[in-house]
């Protein structure tokens, strides 16, 4: 066992037999462990074949606080195995690689973001679930893309709201709800990648398709949306529509259970603006492998912890976020 590699690198780097049957062994390990393994839509196909649930952010929140697992395997990025964390302290939160961090966090420091709530002491602070632990020890409710309307709309319109950190879903929010909350300035970089022009040219190629949005993506970008909602929101719009063709408009990872879901619907995912590739992935959530996942369940690392002091007010939020979304029905 090397670990000071596995620090330096941020995952467990014991190379894997390879005649091993991984897919077995995962499971043999979790079942010996008492793990549960949970997966983001953004992930590869098969991790999400093998997770116990995959869902969207909400679901793996939700997920987390009532398993009764001893160990809780997020596959995901860093801030869904904090949130974990954050909801059951007393459990095992691992990650199969301590770099997949996420774009939009990362534009909000917790620092930053602090003085900017201290500088607005009569706003009510709103944060997006993409944020690190420290920011959410400084919020006063969490949201969810799935939530964030019903939410917001929990409050008295004259209600002064902060929202961050992503400013095209708090532009999108505030479009939806009439209201004018004040943003921080944050994206996603994957989400940003998405342009009017790609859409447009898919259109023209299928004229009939409906367009799926994610809230992440530009106002512009948005315009053009048959529906605009989570990766869970869109999965279930695709359910439920009788049109054949979805040109769909956030990561690639989603599709995977949408043609699972629907195997007589074309899924067509749009391409990055710069057009490097035919698909938008998370370089974040792809760095997850079987591999990985093989190694974190064997080896219990990469752990995440969260400091005990930012915990206690982290849950807050957090808590306050799921006990809305369950009088909602959501
Ligand atoms: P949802 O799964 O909540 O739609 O969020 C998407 C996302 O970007 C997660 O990082
Ligand atoms: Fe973060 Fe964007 Fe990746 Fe989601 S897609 S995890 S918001 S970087």
């Amino acid at each position: 066992m090397n670990k000071e590699e596995w620090l330096k690198n941020g995952y467990v780097t014991e190379p894997v037999d390879k005649t091993l049957d991984l897919k077995a062994e995962i499971d043999r390990l979790r079942k010996e462990k008492n793990a549960v393994i949970l997966g983001h839509y953004y992930q590869s196909g098969e991790i999400q074949d093998i997770a116990d649930f995959v869902g969207d952010s909400l679901a793996l929140a939700q997920w987390a606080a009532k398993t009764d697992a001893d160990i809780i395997v997020m596959c995901g990025v860093h801030f869904m195995g904090e949130t974990a964390k954050v909801l059951c302290p007393e459990k095992k939160v691992l990650v199969p690689d301590f770099n997949a961090g996420c774009s939009l966090a990362d534009s909000c420091p917790a620092d930053k973001f602090a003085q900017f709530v201290k500088e607005h002491p009569d706003h009510t602070v709103i944060s997006y679930v993409n944020t690190t632990a420290a920011v959410k020890a400084v919020t006063d409710v969490v949201v969810t893309s799935t939530n964030a309307k019903q939410i917001v709309d929990s409050f008295a319109k004259e209600e002064k709201i902060i929202f961050g950190p992503d400013r095209n879903l708090g532009n999108y929010i505030n479009s939806i709800t009439n209201r004018n909350m004040l943003l921080w300035d944050g994206a996603c970089h994957v989400h940003e990648q998405f342009s009017v022009e790609k859409i447009l040219e898919l259109k023209a190629q299928y004229p009939d398709a409906d367009v799926l949005v994610h809230p992440e993506c530009k106002g512009t970008v948005a315009k053009l949306a048959d529906k605009v909602a989570s990766t869970a929101g869109l999965l279930k719009h695709a359910i439920n529509s009788s049109k054949l063709n979805f040109i769909v408009a956030t990561e690639s990872g989603i599709l995977h259970e949408m043609r699972k879901q629907c195997p007589e619907k074309n899924f067509i995912p749009v391409p990055p603006e710069d057009g490097t590739c035919s698909c938008n992935e998370c370089n974040y959530m792809r760095l997850n492998t079987l591999e990985k996942l093989y190694n974190t369940l064997k080896y219990e690392w990469p752990e995440v912890t969260v400091d005990a002091e930012v915990a206690k007010e982290a849950v807050k939020p957090i808590q306050r976020m799921l006990e809305i979304s369950e009088k909602l029905g959501l």
